[in-house]
């Protein structure tokens, strides 16, 4: 499973790249604004100088011609820009228009599983399920990202699934149980994956060995 990184933070993308983990990110208006991000190109730019991989960057535009005007600006910033675009009826209209030029596109905000359905059949190259927020409204996110892939593979579309709105360790690993081929996660997830109480007793104790061991040889 690839793991991107859910931010528009530049320390952030550095530090979660310098771990050797990262695949690629996705952004949206809220991470930019909350950045204090007025203009979304530039940032874009600067993501795309850090990572090679994947950088979804999502438009503004609501109508289909706003959206394909806005998703060719983005896209020609860098080689490795997806274009975030709301699954909605211009939305649909739009990713296939785009997909058809060559642009990859990230349909987005999607909570069901013909959503899903739809995405693939318009060409998106990414489709993002929001767990976390289906949670929040006490369905079961995790079961649509079930259902998508269940869908996809009955088939054979090419979509991948990007699990995204991800709120803790746990959705990354049935995201990965599940065979997702993409999980994004906030930074604060990314060490939450690495932290476990049994590794840093281990190490304590390994450490601690060592310094006994140490002081009666010499
Ligand atoms: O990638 C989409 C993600 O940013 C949404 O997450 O936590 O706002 O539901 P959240």
């Amino acid at each position: 499973m690839q793991l991107f990184i859910d931010t528009a933070n530049l320390d952030e993308i550095r530090k979660a790249s310098s771990y050797g983990v990262l695949d690629g990110v996705t952004t949206n208006p809220s991470l930019m604004a909350k950045e204090g991000i007025s203009d979304q190109e530039k940032r874009i730019v600067e993501i795309c100088g850090i990572v090679a991989g994947p950088v979804s960057a999502e438009v503004i535009a609501t109508d289909a011609d706003g959206m394909i005007k806005e998703a060719k600006k983005l896209a020609a910033l860098a080689k490795n820009v997806a274009v975030k675009l709301p699954l909605t009826l211009p939305g649909l209209e739009a990713t296939r228009t785009l997909a058809d030029e060559g642009v990859d596109i990230n349909l987005t905000l999607v909570f069901s599983p013909v959503q899903a359905l739809l995405a693939a059949k318009a060409g998106a190259k990414y489709v993002s399920p929001f767990v976390g927020r289906l949670d929040d409204i006490g369905q079961d996110g995790m079961a649509l990202v079930e259902d998508i892939i269940d869908i996809y593979g009955q088939y054979s579309y090419d979509t991948e699934i990007i699990v995204a709105s991800v709120r803790s360790p746990l959705h990354v690993a049935n995201a990965a149980l599940l065979g997702a081929d993409i999980c994004t996660i906030p930074f604060k997830i990314i060490t939450q994956l690495v932290a476990h109480p049994l590794t840093d007793k281990g190490l304590a104790a390994f450490l601690e060995d060592y310094r006994k061991i140490k002081s009666v040889v010499h």
